[in-house]
């Protein structure tokens, strides 16, 4: 398999950008949920958002790269009816842009008061924008736009699948870099 996408099959990166950038969709979806449902006195109350933060950071860049990635990496000849490849191109354009909201309003969360966010430890990057009540509008933006992005992925899963298992073509083998090039 090459590193690069075919007319017909995803190329190595774009695989691994895909599945990487799933499971920590699904980690931080999940994670983000039980979160804010900790009390004070667990022991995870203040690990859970490090991690959760930090995931989070690691994930805006992996979408930058990735889009950065995907600007010289044509993506394969799309499959299906035309009102098919619409709604395919509609829900990837909306996953990407409502990956870019949820990151943003998760930085103005955790910097709206002034200080510094921090992924693992190791890098910090500082606040930029900080105003009195920033962080409870940036949260409820942050929290319909992670339940809007949890839905398109069910659809957007739900559509691979069936491409899969009722139409039987090459959809989802060639996001598993197992369909003929
Ligand atoms: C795809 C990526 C992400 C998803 C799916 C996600 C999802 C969530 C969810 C579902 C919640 C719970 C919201 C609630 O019930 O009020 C949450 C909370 C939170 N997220 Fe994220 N998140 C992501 C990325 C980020 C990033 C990049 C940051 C910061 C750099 C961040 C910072 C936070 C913070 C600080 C909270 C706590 C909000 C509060 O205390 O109300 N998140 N996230
Ligand atoms: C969990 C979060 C997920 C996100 C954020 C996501 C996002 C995306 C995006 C943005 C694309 C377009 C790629 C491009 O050309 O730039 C894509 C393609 C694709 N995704 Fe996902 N995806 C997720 C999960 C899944 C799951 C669970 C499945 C399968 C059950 C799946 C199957 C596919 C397939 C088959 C394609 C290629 C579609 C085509 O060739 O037209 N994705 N995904």
């Amino acid at each position: 398999m090459s590193y690069r996408n075919s007319d017909f099959s995803y190329g190595k990166v774009a695989i691994f950008f895909h599945w990487f950038s799933a499971i920590l969709v699904v980690g931080l979806f999940i994670s983000g949920l039980w979160m804010v449902s900790l009390n004070y006195y667990s022991s995870w109350y203040q690990i859970a958002p490090f991690y959760h933060k930090s995931f989070g950071l690691l994930l805006t860049a992996l979408i930058l790269l990735r889009l950065f990635w995907r600007a010289f990496d044509k993506a394969p000849k799309p499959v299906g009816t035309s009102i098919e490849i619409l709604a395919s191109k509609l829900v990837h354009f909306a996953l990407y842009a409502l990956l870019l909201v949820i990151f943003f309003s998760g930085y103005l969360i955790a910097t709206g008061d002034g200080r510094p966010v921090s992924a693992f430890g190791v890098i910090q990057i500082p606040s930029l924008i900080n105003y009195k009540g920033i962080e409870i509008v940036a949260g409820n933006i942050h929290f319909y736009a992670a339940w809007a992005l949890a839905g398109l992925v069910f659809l957007h899963a739900a559509a691979a699948l069936k491409h899969h298992f009722f139409n039987k073509d090459q959809v989802l083998k060639r996001m598993l870099g197992t369909s003929p090039r």
